[in-house]
């Protein structure tokens, strides 16, 4: 995973020195922030307002702190059955307000068996949190946990866990997920409102693209950086994670996460309308103004496109996760496995990146659908080697997949060319030398997204074979996929 070898790279995995000079600087962040979720500009609220909140209502929910109350009233009610407390813990806590909101709105419905555990490093909020619980009566409900979740021991049973706004803050995700599925009661569930993007909250390759457009056709007022006061030209892709632990993971949270827990709710959303929206230069963005409006209200109809049509991944997340599998109500087609941002998808050169105008650059996907995402595998010259994943979206019913591939009479090895449809083997197909037509039966509905996976057991190296100069791992040269 490329976040773990990132962290390698910085010495961050054996907590030492530089691990300790970013808590320091975490801490230094966060300890005069007395109001974490200030300072948004009005740009992100209406987006949410227009293109999360409907979400939300689509899939039943009315809001996420409606979605966490909800979660803990439920448990609550159950644990008062058994003449228990329902145990909530909150995992980088901050100022505890939320919680405490939480808290006020459960002992408004009748609800007063829940006691809430805050996860937090940073002392200075820890004593604003106990502070307010003693204003609003709830010290006896609160309890302090003031350690570190990189190293944090499940210590007690929990109802419910959120991580508000936390998991992009976390470099031992493994060792926290696991700590969680260890602690969760095994009807207990893991709220999670988060940053899934790339780590620092940089942009991937393909959602830069289209953003550098849009920025090249914003006047200079709507591109003035506010913590530099500058214009500018180019927009700027900080790396938040150059020293605390913002965004340190953040393209790990979803993909590690599900390696730990089962998701039942899920809605992922955002990536191109970020920048539009944060505090860098989201306040550039005046709602008073009807072109600014119509700006951030197109970016986030674009943004949702790129999204359904799997150009771009998902920067923000909100979900349920247990210990054990559930059913899924995912937002439309967003599952969990699309929404993850794959980093084994390397072009040419080896970047973890791809072009979204290279997706299909040969027009190898013809017939009812197109390639929405680089084939990986494929090379520029049409040759594939052992592995090569289309992504698909289709454009009508499809019940057959043709493919059209030559192997050279050279070719030392022939074999079995397996076929895969989102991990499932649809066909193993014989294959011998020469230009090669074959049928593969699927079915596939109209407009889904699926990944056509083709495996060879052949291939050679031509220059260690001592069959020319070429020195790639080839198997066969791919010259067309017809979905009919
Ligand atoms: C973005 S804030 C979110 C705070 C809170 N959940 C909210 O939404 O208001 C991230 C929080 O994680 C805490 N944090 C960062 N690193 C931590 C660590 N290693 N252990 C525990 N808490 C940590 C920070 O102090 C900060 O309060």
């Amino acid at each position: 995973m490329q976040g773990v070898e990132w962290a390698l790279e910085r010495g961050l995995s054996g907590h030492g020195a530089d691990y300790a000079e970013r808590l320091a600087a975490e801490r230094g962040t966060f300890a005069e922030q007395e109001d974490v979720h200030g300072n948004l500009p009005p740009s992100a609220h209406r987006w949410s307002a227009r293109h999360m909140v409907p979400k939300l209502h689509e899939l039943g929910v009315e809001s996420i702190g409606s979605l966490i109350v909800g979660e803990i009233r439920s448990r609550a009610r159950e644990a008062a059955e058994h003449g228990r407390d329902a145990v909530v813990l909150s995992l980088g806590s901050g100022n505890g307000d939320q919680e405490l909101s939480w808290l006020e709105t459960l002992a408004a419905d009748g609800v007063h068996n829940v006691r809430v555990r805050l996860l937090e490093i940073n002392h200075d909020m820890q004593e604003r949190a106990a502070d307010a619980a003693g204003r609003l009566g709830f010290a006896d409900r609160i309890e302090h946990v003031e350690t570190d979740f990189n190293t944090w021991k499940a210590d007690t049973e929990h109802d419910v866990v959120v991580a508000f706004q936390v998991l992009h803050h976390v470099l031992d995700l493994e060792h926290l997920y696991g700590q969680l599925r260890e602690g969760l009661r095994s009807d207990g569930v893991l709220v999670v409102h988060d940053m899934i993007g790339r780590n620092g909250h940089r942009r991937w390759p393909e959602a830069l693209e289209v953003i550098e457009r849009i920025w090249a056709t914003l006047p200079p007022e709507l591109r003035r950086n506010s913590i530099t006061g500058a214009i500018d030209e180019q927009f700027d892709d900080i790396d938040c994670a150059v020293d605390g632990f913002e965004g340190i993971r953040a393209q790990d949270v979803l993909p590690v996460l599900l390696e730990y827990l089962h998701p039942s709710f899920f809605l992922a959303l955002g990536n191109v309308i970020d920048p539009f929206v944060d505090r860098v230069y989201g306040h550039n963005f005046d709602m008073d103004d009807e072109r600014h409006r119509a700006l951030i209200d197109d970016i986030g109809v674009l943004d949702d496109s790129l999204l359904d049509l799997g150009v771009v991944t998902p920067t923000r997340l909100t979900a349920l996760f247990h210990p054990t599998p559930r059913t899924l109500r995912a937002y439309r087609g967003r599952t969990p496995q699309r929404c993850v941002r794959r980093t084994d998808v390397v072009d040419p050169a080896g970047r973890v990146s791809f072009h979204p105008a290279a997706s299909d650059p040969q027009r190898l996907v013809r017939g009812s659908g197109l390639a929405v995402g680089r084939c990986n595998g494929v090379l520029h010259d049409r040759w594939v080697g052992r592995g090569a994943t289309l992504p698909l979206r289709t454009t009508a019913e499809v019940d057959t997949v043709e493919l059209e591939f030559w192997v050279p009479d050279w070719m030392p090895e022939q074999g079995t060319l397996t076929v895969l449809v989102d991990d499932t083997q649809v066909a193993a197909l014989p294959v011998e030398h020469g230009l090669l037509h074959r049928t593969v039966p699927v079915a596939l509905a109209a407009h889904t997204t699926a990944e056509l996976t083709l495996r060879a057991d052949w291939w050679v190296n031509p220059h260690a074979a001592g069959l020319g100069e070429d020195r790639r791992t080839l198997s066969y040269v791919l010259n067309g996929v017809t979905l009919r």
